[in-house]
């Protein structure tokens, strides 16, 4: 074998340890994606159609006045078209652990001239997010972040409305990757109902409902059918 080639073996090998090795550890402590690679945060998979941002915020049915959770913001790749999106009269909480993250979001809604975006310095668990405020909840590649998992979801349940959605992102090219059983299991035993279902089981996004509020709410394009039959896979 060439010298190259045993190079890129070994880089491949390597990164995959990396990548096993930081799973494992996340389980126990915080370990967020760092600052420095914000500006890959802020950047659209080419792969996956579904952790476009486009695509997220295009299925969570948002109008006008809503109140929106954007946890785990990260530099605000969501919370801008979300905020553009709901308009003056609504309101984006953009929550995130890392205060490098939300000074980079503060710069770039403020190029953006938003004036309603809220930036709440705070990890989930913290207790900092109230009770039923929020219309909808964003948790893009954040879970697997997160130690206490089952104590986040239960504090997102709580600061939704009856009626309300969280919408989980995850992609499998994100080390801390959750798969789509786990996350379902969290949800269901902190109180969620899933409501849908998109792309396939390496990248996708999940509705959970609160169930409670005016009933199922209206998803776009596909929504009726979402909602009579939850499971909508693509590839
Ligand atoms: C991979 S980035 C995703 C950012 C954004 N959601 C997106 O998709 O563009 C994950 C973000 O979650 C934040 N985070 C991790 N654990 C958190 C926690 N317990 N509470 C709030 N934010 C957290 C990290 O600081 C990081 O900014």
């Amino acid at each position: 074998m060439t010298t190259s080639a045993n190079l890129f073996i070994g880089t491949a090998l390597a990164l995959l340890v990396i990548t096993a090795l930081w799973r494992l550890a996340s389980r126990r402590h915080s370990l967020p994606c760092p600052v420095w690679l914000r500006w890959m945060v802020e950047l659209d998979n080419p792969f996956t159609k579904t952790n476009r941002a486009a695509f997220i915020v295009e299925q969570l049915g948002l109008e006008p006045g809503m109140s929106v959770l954007d946890a785990g913001c990260g530099p605000g790749r969501l919370t801008i078209p979300v905020a553009e999106r709901i308009g003056p009269s609504g309101r984006v909480v953009a929550m995130d652990l890392q205060s490098g993250m939300l000074a980079r979001l503060a710069e770039r809604t403020k190029a953006a001239g938003l004036t309603n975006v809220e930036r709440l310095h705070a990890g989930l668990g913290d207790g900092m997010l109230g009770h039923e405020r929020f219309d909808r909840v964003l948790l893009v590649t954040v879970l697997g972040e997160i130690p206490n998992q089952a104590a986040a979801l239960r504090e997102l349940f709580e600061a939704l409305r009856p009626g309300g959605i969280l919408s989980v992102t995850e992609v499998i090219f994100d080390p801390h990757f959750q798969p789509r059983g786990r996350l379902t299991a969290l949800a269901v035993a902190a109180g969620f109902h899933e409501r849908a279902f998109f792309g396939h089981r390496l990248a996708y996004v999940m509705h959970f409902e609160k169930t409670g509020g005016r009933g199922p709410f209206p998803l776009p394009d596909r929504g009726s059918a979402a909602v009579d039959r939850p499971e909508i896979i693509f590839q």
